[in-house]
């Protein structure tokens, strides 16, 4: 297997607007960030990405970008963004940029342009369709409710957005919209970033035809079937990476919505003539309803076992794993997986670093931060959120009082709470107002106390990045063979790694009960060393009782 730094890498996401505010407007911006280096340095990680910081109208977020080229007004200037790179560089962190081009803001000039006329130079640049019979040209639904297609009066045409109207889909089938990406992502490598996460990069290119698709019983067809893995999207990517990615020393991850094992042996392949790597959604799908997202199924730990360990089986030496629970799009994996205690949080960390492939830190998940109970409707933010309670309950397909209890369980916005930093106002996050609610559980959770505390998940996450990034185990870590323990245990979720003259035993009991478990014969040791443990373990038996959330790691060669 060829060794690299990205696969030696942690990485850690930022999500600008909610992780610190230098200027008491009660949004996150880059000062703030720069600001924080130096916690960053003390976690450990060597990359940071930056969810979107481009200028935004902020329909989604940043995620609707008007300008490629310009800083977020409420974020900064491009003079801030470059003192944080350069001192990003002097410590040794790289800063990975988020790539945003499946579409653009409405905002954007080139809608604005395309928008403008039929005969536009620009028209191309986005999927326009003439009505069918008076309706939408097919079926399908926008992941942020509603149909994916707006009308436009001033050109009377229907434009295609997978996300909300204000974010329509570029047309990657027109060359000239390519080179302009191109163009672009160039710009900012000259700059000295260090890569690209690039958002739903597998939507980019839509079923020939633009067909109907199934419903999934949904009021909408999903339109994931019309647009994830499409016929041109590796021709595309292959053309991104000889005209740009190849040229430069950065890592890329795709955001591939709808990845299949099989697709992502082509979009991360050993070759290379792609990306480095993807995040699938399989295992974050595993506690979701047959139509949507929005309920409050428990993860099953069989299924979550099996669907990461084909991963990690079926890449090995083909392709290459990201490691992630959290991200701006996920509930708190540790209200999610775990029962919100700090213990839970350490165990669930152990499973996921312990694994083949670049592991990914969301901010504050290193504190342990959960879920927030925001209450009712009015106090959340997210676009997604927001516009599934009103579809859902207006067409009288769920109740409001059920619906509201599973939007507090999977919104996105118990990831946007701000960065819970000490016990002062607003926990440290701005001096002023900020823009979605604090957790009020930021007087027990929050890094200062952590910081503090040698207990704390905080110094457990800073622990198992230290083991991977510098340590005698480092090799077997990052490269190791991975074998699942005991795949139908309900409770335990064990592994082993092997590499060379190494081999890790991890064993992490992830419930709240106390379970026995038994090591499988197969599995022998002569002499053991612990590595890392969230309870005071002294020696490895082959029968044990397993406590609540016990995770533990141990050299058995
Ligand atoms: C995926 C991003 O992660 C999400 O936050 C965003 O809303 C959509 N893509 C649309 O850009």
């Amino acid at each position: 297997m060829r060794k690299i730094w990205w696969k030696e890498s942690v990485v850690y996401q930022i999500y600008p607007r909610s992780f610190c505010d230098s200027n008491g407007d009660g949004i996150g911006d880059l000062n703030g960030i720069r600001s924080k280096l130096g916690y960053l340095k003390e976690l450990g990680i060597n990359v940071i990405w930056l969810s979107p910081i481009y200028k935004s109208p902020n329909d989604d977020n940043g995620y609707d970008i008007s300008d490629y080229q310009d800083i977020m007004t409420e974020f900064g200037t491009m003079e801030d963004f470059d003192k944080l790179l350069e001192e990003a560089h002097n410590q040794g962190i790289r800063i990975v940029m988020d790539l945003v081009v499946n579409h653009t803001s409405d905002e954007h000039s080139w809608f604005l342009e395309s928008r403008s006329s039929k005969k536009n130079d620009k028209r191309d640049y986005y999927i326009w369709r003439e009505a069918v019979d008076g309706h939408e040209p097919n079926n399908w639904g926008s992941v942020f409710s509603g149909s994916a297609w707006e009308w436009d009066e001033n050109t009377q045409m229907y434009y295609l957005h997978c996300f909300s109207k204000k974010q329509p889909d570029l047309n990657w089938e027109n060359p000239k919209v390519r080179e302009d990406v191109f163009n672009m992502m160039e710009w900012w490598c000259e700059k000295g970033i260090d890569g690209f996460r690039m958002d739903v990069i597998s939507m980019i290119s839509k079923k020939e035809g633009l067909p109907d698709v199934p419903t999934d019983g949904g009021i909408y067809g999903n339109s994931m079937y019309g647009t994830c893995n499409g016929p041109h999207v590796h021709e595309y990517l292959q053309e991104m990476n000889k005209r740009v990615l190849s040229k430069y020393d950065i890592m890329t991850v795709g955001e591939c919505a709808g990845v299949t094992i099989e697709e992502a042996k082509k979009y991360a392949n050993a070759e290379n003539t792609e990306l480095n790597m993807v995040f699938q959604f399989e295992h974050t799908s595993l506690d979701s309803g047959v139509t949507d997202k929005w309920c409050k199924k428990p993860i099953s730990l069989v299924e979550l076992k099996a669907n990461l360990s084909k991963w990690e089986m079926e890449l090995e030496d083909i392709a290459w794993n990201s490691l992630y629970f959290c991200n701006h799009d996920q509930p708190r994996i540790v209200s999610r997986l775990g029962d919100n205690s700090p213990l839970s949080a350490k165990c669930i960390a152990t499973v996921l670093h312990m694994m083949q492939g670049t592991p990914y830190v969301y901010q504050g998940e290193e504190l342990g931060m959960t879920n927030c109970s925001f209450g009712c409707i009015e106090n959340y933010r997210d676009l997604e959120s927001i516009n599934a309670y009103y579809e859902l309950t207006q067409a009288g397909i769920r109740q409001p009082e059920e619906l509201l209890e599973c939007i507090a369980y999977k919104s996105r916005d118990n990831a946007r709470t701000p960065m819970q930093w000490n016990t002062k106002k607003n926990a440290g996050f701005t001096e002023g107002i900020p823009w979605i609610m604090v957790n009020p559980n930021y007087t027990e959770i929050n890094a200062e106390k952590e910081m503090a505390d040698p207990e704390s998940v905080f110094h457990y996450y800073r622990k198992l990045i230290e083991l991977r990034r510098f340590s005698q185990w480092s090799d077997v870590i990052v490269y190791g063979h991975y074998q699942l323990i005991a795949p139908e245990d309900p409770y335990i979720f064990a592994y082993t790694r092997e590499y060379k003259e190494k081999k890790l035993l991890v064993i992490c009991n992830v419930s709240a009960n106390t379970v026995e478990f038994e090591i499988p014969e197969n599995i022998v040791w002569k002499g053991t060393e612990l590595l890392i443990a969230n309870y005071s373990e002294l020696a490895l038996s082959r029968k044990r009782k397993m406590k609540p959330w016990q995770a533990e790691v141990w050299d058995i060669l």
